[in-house]
């Protein structure tokens, strides 16, 4: 008889593979913990909606991403955290910590990025209609432009200019500025990749407000060789966001080192490929994204491989990852209230937040898991939809899902919120933002402090005529 093969293991899940943060567990309470914390007493502490983040889980995907990079790509390499994600000071600072750089997209996003330490070297600052401000900023901060048209080239070589003529001044004076210290580029490009994600999430097909389109290439080239006081240290491209396919981002790879080696051809002093992000997580179990050690290795390999078809030295390769970087490690605790029954249609529960701490149902459709973080184990005996408290019917924020049968004083966690919640977060209805907390080891640090009714009405001025004497 044969034996039997050798049993194999499932590999173990990654991070963005999870729906629960990696750190989740139930603890001797029955109760749902996150980060050694027990998220009911979280929420009698911080109150309710409350955003956690399981420090653990952000800083095993950023040495997922930084270690495959360095084991799988034969060149020099970096990963930058795409900010837009949720920029705030501690997630800059902790990237920082992990050999993390960030990728910016206004001024707001830059000042947090430098405000929490995060080295200049590695801040790269994206955007399709940059404001001059935010140029002259990013200039004073010595940080890499990615420009995405010609408004922003032309803008940006004025102020160089400007600066430069400043500097002759100052070199009278015997300062002087070396080659290196010219403004650092890199140009955006619209590769014309198509890939299967919501259609506002896609950016790299050819109908985008993003970037240059590859017919512009000769052109652009031309005008950066004429005008070397811009240092244009590469390109970028980034397809778009919450991605499943690996083929794609080999596309890109291929399409991109072909117009990075014919920029260096020309003479450009090309160094660096920026690859862009896009990884997908997992939000309900009908999620399958490939694990973040596959897409580094896919990545590295299609650029090394098209580097090594024409004896190209190996790139800078650059990617900037921002929902699988800390999507799957955050979750948001809500207290359930009201209930609704709509005979022979549905059963309605709603909590404390909705779509002002997470707009992503309402906008892209997006769908999400839950549990109840007081009674994780009960069964999923209900059929319901979990409705926020904003004025609007569309604020859903879990549409037919099975639940235990919730009572006011539920505490419901929604999983995988790391990611475009917090960032996306608006006043709607005059609700405060919820307070963020992230978690490690038993201990809860306040990251982002509970906004209040007198945070708002601090911006509100009456017209000076309607004021009381
Ligand atoms: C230019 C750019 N880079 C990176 C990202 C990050 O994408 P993701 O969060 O899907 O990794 C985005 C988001 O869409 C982006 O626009």
């Amino acid at each position: 008889m044969a034996p039997n093969p050798t049993p194999t293991l499932p590999p173990p899940l990654e991070t963005n593979q999870r729906i629960w943060p990696l750190t989740a567990t139930i603890n001797n309470a029955g109760h749902l913990a996150v980060g050694g914390c027990d998220l009911v007493e979280l929420a009698k502490q911080y109150g309710t909606p409350l955003y956690v983040i399981d420090e653990a889980g952000v800083r095993t995907a950023a040495r997922g991403y930084v270690d495959g990079m360095a084991r799988c790509y034969p060149g020099d390499s970096l990963v930058i955290y795409a900010s837009k994600a949720w920029n705030m000071l501690a997630l800059c600072a902790l990237m920082q910590q992990e050999g993390v750089g960030i990728d910016v997209v206004s001024g707001g996003e830059l000042a947090t990025a430098l405000q929490a330490g995060v080295d200049p070297a590695r801040i790269y600052f994206h955007g399709n209609n940059k404001s001059e401000q935010e140029l002259a900023a990013a200039l004073a901060a010595g940080i890499t432009l990615v420009v995405d048209n010609w408004l922003e080239l032309e803008t940006l070589h004025r102020l160089t200019l400007q600066n430069g003529q400043a500097e002759n001044r100052q070199a009278q004076n015997g300062q002087t500025k070396s080659e290196k210290d010219k403004p650092r580029i890199m140009l955006r490009l619209t590769p014309g990749i198509e890939c299967h994600t919501h259609d506002y999430i896609r950016t790299g097909h050819l109908d985008s407000k993003f970037g240059f389109d590859p017919d512009e290439v000769t052109g652009l080239f031309d005008w950066l060789l004429a005008n070397p006081q811009l240092q244009a240290v590469g390109l970028h491209a980034h397809i778009g966001s919450q991605i499943f396919e690996l083929q794609p981002h080999r596309d890109l790879a291929n399409g991109m080192v072909e117009i990075y080696a014919r920029g260096r051809q020309l003479g450009l002093p090309f160094s660096e490929l920026n690859i862009g992000g896009g990884l997908g997580i997992c939000y309900t179990m009908d999620d399958d994204p490939p694990a973040i050690s596959v897409w580094v290795e896919t990545v590295a390999a299609a650029v090394a491989a098209a580097c090594d078809t024409i004896a190209l030295p190996y790139p800078k390769l650059i990617c900037e990852p921002g929902r699988s970087l800390i999507g799957s490690s955050g979750i948001t605790l809500y207290q359930v209230g009201a209930r609704k029954t709509v005979p022979n249609v549905r059963t309605y529960v709603s909590v404390d937040g909705g779509m002002s701490d997470n707009p992503r149902p309402i906008t892209y459709g997006a769908r999400y898991s839950a549990l109840l973080a007081n009674r994780p184990q009960a069964a999923a005996d209900e059929l319901v939809t979990v409705a926020g408290k904003h004025c609007e019917s569309g604020d859903v924020l879990l549409r037919d899902v099975m639940l235990p049968t919730m009572q006011a004083g539920d505490l419901l966690v929604v999983f995988a919120t790391g990611a475009y919640n917090a960032s996306m977060a608006s006043n709607y209805n005059r609700l405060p933002r919820p307070a963020a907390v992230m978690v490690r080891d038993g201990q809860p640090a306040v990251v982002m402090v509970r906004e209040t009714v007198e945070d708002l009405l601090r911006q509100d001025r009456l017209p000076p005529q309607w004021q009381k004497a």
